[in-house]
């Protein structure tokens, strides 16, 4: 068997909580592979609205196994949050979820460090979830990390407290006051109730599901665009949010690799700092961010939003090797007359058609204009449902894309999904 990708296109936030849920029933496992909880991801089902951070969004699903990978870093005490929301509506998540021992922890120093390094960059900041993510994964790539297997070792503590002065130190060079105390309990109370989970070599697990002919579908955080290597830079997070990412976060090689579903909103947002080339810092983007409730699901903060960029997206299924593409949140555009697609960008005074290293410049982002559906689709079952206007919309994407649109999401709940 051959292990499915699910991931983001765009700078995170595409939907793929929900289509994660929506196609969970038909694999036996669902694996996070990267980041951590500065992922939020929405599923929607019997009028219940669910955010997850770390754990898989197949969670909902009785009999999917979940797995946290090796690539993902977890923090003890919104992992315990989870757990106790979850259980609190009957999940019988401790059958069903599976830890890799090597997967990094995230210390309460570490949040201190990104909000402290945040802080200290001023306008330049990154806009970061401030979760901590960037020092942990500093941690894990300076070979200071420390992992969940760990914790049941009997030098955790040892292990922490020198881990913790080493930040102490660095925190000497901010001007940043901080309570490490406050925090530290919570944290070591979530590690305990993350060492009554199974925490497993998942490597060998996951290898050895797809030897018994078992069904594996690999769940992403973030998105393209938002990747440590081909994001914005420095405007990314600090992993691999890319296909790659699943075969490092899980231990996959690349020939176990077989569908990679790209998931992408009709338009674009992006939370925080950085570069967006179709950014409508107007009336227009104030609509998409009003009928699309874009607000962060982990941080509450308002979305920027934006026209779909076409070379961008184009970027993103060449990085990814998209073989499926995904779209959501097309029901927010059904109150616009006109649709605008960014085909190319003008740099310098020259058209190009592809995303560039110079994103940071300024990429002037010229426009095809298409017509509005102006149709409620939220209520759509098929296909032959929709209107005109959107298929054209659908079909002169997967022309300049040259990937098949074959799951059309027109609302947040489960059962607001169309099959092509
Ligand atoms: P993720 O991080 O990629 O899982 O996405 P988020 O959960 O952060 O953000 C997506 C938001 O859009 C959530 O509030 C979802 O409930 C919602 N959503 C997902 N698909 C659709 C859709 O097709 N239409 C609408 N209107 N909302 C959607
Ligand atoms: P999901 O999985 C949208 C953004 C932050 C910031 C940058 C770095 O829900 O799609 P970090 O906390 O990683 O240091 O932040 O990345 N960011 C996200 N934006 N969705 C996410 O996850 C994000 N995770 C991080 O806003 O700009
Ligand atoms: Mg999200």
């Amino acid at each position: 068997m051959k292990l499915d990708i699910l991931l983001g296109l765009q700078w995170g936030d595409e939907g793929k909580g929900k289509i994660v849920d929506v196609l969970a029933p038909d694999y036996n496992v669902i694996c996070r592979f990267q980041g951590g909880p500065n992922a939020g991801h929405t599923l929607e089902f019997n009028n219940i609205k669910h955010v997850l951070h770390t754990i898989p969004s197949g969670v909902f699903r009785p009999e999917s196994i979940n797995i946290i990978g090796n690539g993902v870093v977890i923090d003890p005490v919104i992992f315990k949050k989870e757990i106790v929301a979850l259980e609190n509506m009957g999940v019988n998540i401790k059958k069903n979820l599976f830890i890799s021992k090597r997967a990094h922890l995230i210390l309460p120093s570490h949040r201190i460090l990104d909000a402290a390094s945040e802080a200290s960059k001023g306008k330049t900041k990154i806009g970061s979830t401030l979760k901590g993510i960037g020092p942990t994964y500093m941690d894990k790539t300076g070979r200071n990390g420390i992992r969940v297997g760990d914790t049941t070792s009997p030098s955790f503590k040892e292990k922490y407290t020198n881990l913790t002065n080493k930040h102490k130190e660095i925190l000497k060079q901010y001007d940043y006051d901080y309570n490490l105390e406050e925090y530290e309990a919570s944290w070591f109370d979530g590690i305990e109730t993350l060492k009554a989970f199974k925490l497993i070599e998942s490597e060998h697990e996951i290898n050895n599901y797809l030897l018994q002919g078992k069904t594996i579908l690999a769940e992403g955080a973030q998105g393209t665009l938002l990747d440590i290597d081909f994001g914005s830079y420095p405007f990314v997070t600090s992993s691999n949010t890319i296909c790659a990412g699943a075969c490092t976060g899980l231990g996959i090689a690349p020939t176990k690799i077989g569908k990679v579903f790209g998931v992408f909103k009709a338009y674009c947002t992006r939370v925080g700092s950085g570069p967006f080339p179709t950014e409508l810092e107007d009336e227009v983007g104030e609509q998409m961010r009003q009928q699309g409730h874009e607000f962060g699901a982990t941080t509450g903060r308002p979305r920027r939003c934006g026209w779909l960029d076409i070379p961008a997206l184009k970027y993103s299924v060449m990085i990814n090797g998209v073989s499926n593409l995904i779209v959501t949140k097309a029901d927010v555009l059904s109150n616009f007359k006109t649709i605008k697609v960014c085909t190319h960008y003008m740099l310098n005074g020259k058209p190009i058609d592809y995303m560039p290293y110079e994103i940071n410049e300024p990429l002037v982002p010229v426009y095809k204009e298409m017509k509005g559906w102006e149709k409620d689709i939220t209520k759509c079952k098929n296909f032959s449902e929709l209107p005109k206007e959107f298929i054209e919309y659908l079909k002169y994407i997967e022309m300049e894309v040259k990937v098949p649109i074959t799951i059309i999401s027109v609302g947040p709940d489960r059962e607001q999904t169309i099959l092509n």
